[in-house]
C-alpha cells in the first residue's frame, strides 16, 4: 500500500518530495495507467484476424484466414480470435465487443484523444465482422473454425490449415444468447460512433434490432442443437441461459435508442427471463451483475419504479465486493484480487473492477449510495474497490509482477498463445506445420513475440504464478479479459488516486 497520498500533504512538503526525488520510491503503487491503456488496446491488434492494415503495429503478425466464409459462400474475413488459439467463437467475441464499447461509452471522454481513436478501431475491428454475421437472411453465423481441429495444432493463425467450418443459428436451431449479445454489441458500439460516423452508427443501430428480432422471436440456446453443441461445446457453452442476453440486449437497445419498446420489453418480460435473480456473476456466458447495473441506470436517471428491484440487486451486488461490510462474501486471495475458480480469474477482475466504476458513476451522478448492512457505501469507495484490483494487475502484489505483457519490468513470458510464442512470419516465413509447433510449446523460453498488452489469466488463489505456458488455465490472455480494462483505465488515467 503507498502510505503517502500527495492529495493530502502540505504543498511544501509535497514540493520538497518532488525535487528531491524520493517521492517515487516512497510511493511505489501509482502506476502509469495512459501507458497500460495504450497497451490493453494494442493486444487487440496481436488478436486480429483477416487482412491486416498498413498501420498495423503488431508487426509480428500477419495476414491470416483471409477466406473465413468460403465454406458456405459468405464473406467472414474479420474479427478476433478469442485467445490463445485461432477459432471466431461469436458469443464471446460479442460480448469482448459489448464491453469494449460500454468502455469507450462511460469513460471514451477521460482517455487521452489518442488512445480514445485507437480503442474505437478496435471496437470497429469488432462490429465490421459483427455486421458480416447478420448479413444474411434467416441465419447468423456463430463461429468460424473447427475448434477440435484448432486446439489439436500449435500453429501460427497465419499458417493455419484446419477446417474453417461455419457455424450458424436459424429460426429451426436458434441461438438467442449469442443473437442478443450480438444485439447489445452493436447497440452499444452505436453509442460509440453516434457523433463521429453517424452513417456507421445507424447500420449498427439497425443491425442490432435486426439480431434482437431473431434472438427473442427465435428463443433458445444454441448448444441445445447437437451440431452445434459439437462446435462451441465445451468451449463456449451457453451454460448460463439465454434469458439474460434478451434482457440484456433490450437494455442495450433501449440506453442506445431511448425508445421505449425496449423499456416495456424489460418491464414485462423481467420476471419470466429471471432478472429479478440476484446473480453475482458478470462474464461472456452470465450477464445478470451488468444487467443490474445498466438498468440501474435508467432508474437512478429515470425514476422508473418499476426498474427499482434492479438497483436493489446492482447494491447487493457491490456489498459483496466490500470486505469492510457484513454481508461481504466474494473471495479474495491474500494479497487481495477478486478470486473465483475455473481459471482465467482475470476476467472476473477487469469485468468487476468494470462495474465498479459505471455503479459508482451512475451513484454519484444521481447523489445516490448503496447500504451495505453495517455501513453505507458511496462512489469513493467502489472506486478504491477497483483501484486495489487494477494496481494488483499491474503490479502491487506478493510476485511484484504486472499481469499484462510488456508492462512494468516484470511481467509473463511464457503466455499460453500460439502466435505469440511461436517465430514470427515476418522473421520465420517457412509454414510450421500443426504438430511442429509442439517444440516450441514445450519450450522452457520465453515467446519469442511479446504480445503487449495481453493481460493473462493470472495467478492462483495463493497469489503464486508459475508462468508455465502449458497451463492455459492461468497463462492464457481471452479478448474478454483485456475488453472492460480498457475503460477502467480511461477512467484511472483522469484519476490516477
Ligand atoms: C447452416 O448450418 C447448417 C447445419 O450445419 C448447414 O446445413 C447449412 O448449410 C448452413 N448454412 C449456411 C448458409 O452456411
Ligand atoms: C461491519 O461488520 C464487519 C463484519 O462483521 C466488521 O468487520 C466491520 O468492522 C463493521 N463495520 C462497522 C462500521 O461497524
Ligand atoms: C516482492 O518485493 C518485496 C519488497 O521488495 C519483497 O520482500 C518480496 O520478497 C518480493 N517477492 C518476490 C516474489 O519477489
Amino acid at each position: 500500500m503507498c502510505p503517502y497520498s500527495p492529495a493530502f500533504l502540505p504543498f511544501h512538503f509535497l514540493l520538497l518530495v518532488l525535487l528531491s526525488s524520493i517521492f517515487l520510491p516512497l510511493c511505489a503503487s501509482t502506476h502509469d495507467y495512459h501507458d497500460a491503456l495504450t497497451k490493453s488496446i494494442l493486444f487487440f491488434e496481436g488478436q486480429r484476424s483477416g487482412r491486416l492494415p498498413p498501420d498495423q503495429q503488431a508487426t509480428w503478425r500477419g495476414d491470416s484466414a483471409v477466406s473465413d466464409g468460403s465454406q458456405a459462400g459468405v464473406d467472414l474475413e474479420g474479427g478476433y480470435y478469442d485467445a490463445g488459439d485461432n477459432v471466431k467463437f461469436g458469443f464471446p467475441l460479442a460480448f469482448t465487443t459489448t464491453m469494449l464499447a460500454w468502455g469507450v461509452v462511460e469513460f471514451g471522454e477521460l482517455m487521452p484523444p489518442d488512445e480514445l481513436r485507437n480503442a474505437e478501431v478496435a471496437v470497429r475491428w469488432a462490429t465490421d465482422y459483427l455486421l458480416k454475421t447478420i448479413s444474411h437472411p434467416g441465419l447468423i453465423f456463430v463461429q468460424v473454425g473447427d475448434p477440435i481441429n484448432d486446439h489439436n495444432c500449435w500453429e501460427r493463425p497465419e499458417d493455419m490449415d484446419t477446417a474453417r467450418t461455419v457455424y450458424n443459428v436459424t429460426a429451426d436451431r436458434p441461438g438467442s444468447e449469442v443473437a442478443g449479445e450480438t444485439a447489445a454489441a452493436l447497440a452499444a458500439a452505436s453509442m460509440v460512433f453516434r457523433e463521429t460516423d453517424t452513417e456507421y452508427a445507424n447500420m449498427l443501430m439497425a443491425g442490432a434490432k435486426k439480431a434482437f428480432n431473431f434472438a427473442d422471436t427465435y428463443k433458445g440456446a444454441y448448444s441445445d442443437d447437437p451440431g452445434l453443441k459439437a462446435g462451441v461445446c465445451p468451449f463456449y457453452c451457453d451454460f448460463d441461459g439465454y434469458q439474460d442476453e434478451l434482457l440484456w440486449g433490450a437494455a442495450w437497445l433501449r440506453r442506445a435508442s431511448e425508445e421505449d419498446n425496449y423499456l416495456e420489453y424489460i418491464q414485462n418480460n423481467g420476471k419470466t427471463l429471471g432478472a429479478e435473480e440476484n446473480i453475482n456473476e458478470f462474464g461472456w456466458d452470465n450477464k445478470h451483475a451488468g444487467l443490474n447495473v445498466l438498468i440501474s441506470k435508467e432508474f437512478l436517471e429515470g425514476q422508473v419504479l418499476s426498474l427499482e428491484s434492479y438497483k436493489g440487486s446492482a447494491d447487493s451486488f457491490m456489498c459483496t465486493l466490500v470486505p469492510e461490510s457484513t454481508s461481504s462474501h466474494i473471495q479474495y486471495t491474500p494479497g487481495g484480487l477478486i478470486y473465483k475458480p475455473g481459471g482465467s480469474n482475470m476476467q472476473h477482475v477487469t469485468s468487476i473492477s468494470f462495474l465498479l466504476l459505471a455503479y459508482a458513476k451512475y451513484l454519484s451522478q444521481s447523489a445516490m449510495t448503496v447500504n451495505c448492512g453495517n455501513i453505507t457505501v458511496g462512489p469513493t469507495t467502489l472506486i478504491s474497490q477497483a483501484k486495489k484490483q487494477v494496481d494488483y494487475l499491474l503490479g502491487d502484489n506478493p510476485m511484484n509482477m504486472s499481469y499484462m505483457v510488456g508492462y512494468g519490468t516484470r511481467y509473463p513470458q511464457r503466455i499460453h498463445h500460439r502466435g505469440s510464442s511461436l517465430p514470427s512470419i515476418s522473421i520465420h516465413p517457412q509454414p510450421i506445420a500443426c504438430k511442429d509447433g509442439s517444440d516450441y510449446y514445450t519450450s522452457p523460453d520465453p515467446n519469442p513475440n511479446p504480445h503487449i498488452g495481453a493481460v493473462v489469466g493470472g495467478p492462483g488463489d495463493d497469489d503464486v504464478y508459475k508462468d508455465d505456458r502449458a497451463d492455459f488455465r492461468t497463462s492464457e490472455p481471452t479478448t474478454y479479459i483485456n475488453a472492460p480494462l480498457v475503460g477502467v483505465l480511461g477512467y484511472f488515467v483522469a484519476n490516477p488516486y
